[in-house]
């Protein structure tokens, strides 16, 4: 779709009274303003952007704070260090007083500009802070693009991921792709790896598109950049749309995440970024595809094939033990009696939930998996991110 401000892409998330626009364009973030009033927001109160260090240094929620204020909105910001460890209840408490001490009331919003940790972080607050207020989600990350729609808001407990949390849609999603022209190659990658996620459970030719991209996919930009993140964006909402509270399809969504968990539990959440540890898992996940479901062999080699022209990681790496991990999988709350769940793929493009897999055949698949996809020494060392 083309405005006056170039070419611009809006997918509605349609949730009835709650329903809610994603703004995908070049240069949004100086548009801020005008989406605040579009979308009904209060002018008469204060608002809160949350950051962190590094998205504050790019010069991004500055450029918010500059449209909202163009628009006589006033806008105080707070900034958490960068990194998952900023996900918890003692930063939680320092917003929840960092709003009060700005006076944010009922009506005010709170925009998370930054990366999933911000948005997860900001929207536990918003969700909380009052009873609720309006959250709007200024994605800057590639891997932002899935956590920023859904409403899923959460932070972590010291040992435990996500633990704590809420259902609290956004009022608005403002997603700027030239923001994502400051991310490392590594962060680039890890974050189109939820894309081809979102084509295989449910659209094949948003797969196909990045297959025939290969490695160009890294380096898009303009409105090819725009289409592709709306597309992925799109898949995201329907799912949302039919299943917001995740009693059914919405599962899907966590295609390669069961191992991917795993590896990033061994790894101690800083050997592999989350993109990362997924595409591994989603190598697995076609695997035990084409073992246990019937897919086409070959699925998971051309799974492989994708991911690795990206630069994704595809095999397991050698020194984490077959029985470390499975342990991760038996404590998850889907597990019941020894038997595993999986998203698993009848094709590349349709995903089902399978319940009742023997631990054996998981073994097996993982044995299967070091051999025909060896770990290629993955994650790259040292500097050159
Ligand atoms: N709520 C959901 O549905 C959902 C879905 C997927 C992931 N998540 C959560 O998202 C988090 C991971 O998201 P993430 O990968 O965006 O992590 P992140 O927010 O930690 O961002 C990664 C790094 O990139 C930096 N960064 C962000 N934007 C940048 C930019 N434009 N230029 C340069 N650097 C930038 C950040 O400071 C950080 O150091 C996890 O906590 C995960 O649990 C949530
Ligand atoms: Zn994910």
């Amino acid at each position: 779709m083309n405005s006056e401000h170039g070419f611009q892409e809006v997918v509605w998330v349609e949730l009835g009274e709650r329903r809610y626009p994603i703004v995908v364009a070049d240069g949004v973030l100086d548009r801020a303003g005008e989406w605040f009033l579009q979308v009904g927001l209060s002018p008469g109160s204060v608002h809160l952007i949350v950051t962190d260090e590094t998205v504050r240094a790019a010069g991004y929620p500055e450029r918010v704070a500059a449209s909202l204020g163009a628009r006589g909105v006033t806008v105080k910001t707070a900034e958490i260090p960068s990194g998952e460890r900023s996900k918890s209840l003692e930063w939680a408490a320092k917003l929840y007083e960092a709003a009060l001490g700005a006076g944010l009331d009922r009506q005010s919003s709170i925009w998370a500009v930054g990366g999933g940790v911000v948005g997860d972080l900001a929207g536990f607050v918003a969700a909380t802070y009052m009873r609720g207020v309006a959250f709007v989600q200024v994605p800057t990350t590639w891997l932002a693009h899935d956590a920023a729609v859904g409403g899923k808001v959460a932070i972590n407990l010291p040992r435990v991921k996500n633990v704590v949390g809420a259902f609290h849609q956004p009022r608005l999603v403002l997603y700027d792709p030239t923001a994502l022209d400051s991310l490392s190659r590594r962060d680039v990658a890890s974050g189109l790896a939820e894309v081809v996620k979102h084509g295989s459970i449910r659209d094949a030719e948003l797969f196909d598109r990045v297959e025939r991209l290969g490695e160009s996919v890294l380096y898009l930009r303009g409105v090819e950049r725009v289409r592709l993140l709306a597309r992925s964006c799109a898949i995201k909402a329907r799912v949302v749309e039919e299943d917001e509270r995740e009693a059914g399809v919405r599962a899907h969504l966590n295609l390669g995440h069961t191992l991917g968990h795993s590896l990033e539990t061994l790894g101690d959440y800083r050997r592999f970024r989350h993109g990362e540890a997924v595409a591994v898992g989603m190598v697995f996940a076609a695997l035990l595809s084409e073992m246990w479901l019937g897919a086409a062999p070959g699925t998971a080699k051309r799974m492989a094939a994708v991911l690795e022209r990206i630069g994704l990681p595809t095999g397991v790496p050698r020194d984490f033990e077959d029985e470390a991990l499975l342990r991760p999988m038996y404590s998850d709350k889907k597990t019941v009696g020894g038997k595993l769940t999986f998203v698993l793929l009848e094709e590349i493009g349709r995903a089902k939930t399978v319940r009742g897999i023997p631990a054996e055949t998981v073994r097996q698949a993982i044995r299967r998996h070091r051999r025909e996809f060896p770990d290629g020494g993955f994650p790259p060392q040292g500097p050159g991110d």
